[in-house]
């Protein structure tokens, strides 16, 4: 960062800083979140989890379905820099703009049944989880491995678990999505 330099641009110390405190929350909340929400949402869905219980290969698929039904970033928000109209609705320049993945990702024009949660739908790149364009996260592999490690890793030591939803806590957040607290006791192979 210190020697990235576009057409001569460079970053300055206060744009630094402000990059590495984004990454503090984009790359570490976000991803701990999508963790227990996978556990959660596999616990709810018993016979889903079975499958990947039974074949290791499908967590990435279990990661990818609990990205789209829960994802842990559910707003994103945007300044409209010029009047935009937009199903015969305008929208005026300056306005703050709120943007809700979480509920594009539950859109019946795009995901059949859209509220089940199946794990191996046909996702591909319909998923919003992560963004789009110019600002889609610079993280979307790493988190996707990260996840996938930490529970192949779980799934090798464990036979079942099961979720104390009843002491679980939910983060308080506008944005953030996911469990501040979810107890689980596993079953050890
Ligand atoms: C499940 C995990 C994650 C989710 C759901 C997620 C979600 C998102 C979303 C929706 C955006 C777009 C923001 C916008 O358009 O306003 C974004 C941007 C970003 N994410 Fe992630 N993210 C995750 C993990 C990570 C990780 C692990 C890192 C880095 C280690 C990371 C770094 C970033 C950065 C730097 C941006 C800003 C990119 C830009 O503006 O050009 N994210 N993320």
């Amino acid at each position: 960062m210190l020697e990235a330099e576009i057409d001569g641009d460079r970053l300055n110390d206060s744009e630094i800083m402000a990059f590495l405190f984004l990454m503090v929350v984009a790359g570490n909340e976000t991803t701990t979140k999508l963790l227990a929400n996978a556990a959660y949402w596999g616990w709810r869905n018993p016979g889903q989890l079975a499958t990947v219980f039974a074949d290791h290969s499908r967590i990435p698929l279990w990661v990818e379905e609990t990205l789209r039904y829960d994802t842990s970033s559910q707003i994103l928000a945007r300044s409209v820099a010029q009047d935009i109209t937009m199903y015969d609705t305008t929208i005026p320049e300056g306005d703050v703009l709120l943007l809700l993945p979480g509920s594009a990702n539950r859109d019946d024009r795009v995901f059949d049944d859209p509220d089940e949660y199946r794990i191996g739908r046909e996702i591909g790149s319909k998923l919003v989880s992560f963004g789009s364009g110019a600002h889609f996260c610079l993280g979307a592999h790493l988190a996707r491995m990260e996840a996938q490690v930490a529970l192949e890793e779980l799934f090798k030591r464990i036979r079942g678990y099961q979720v104390d939803e009843s002491n679980a806590v939910r983060v308080h957040s506008s944005n953030v999505r996911g469990f501040a607290h979810l107890p689980i006791t596993v079953e050890a192979k």
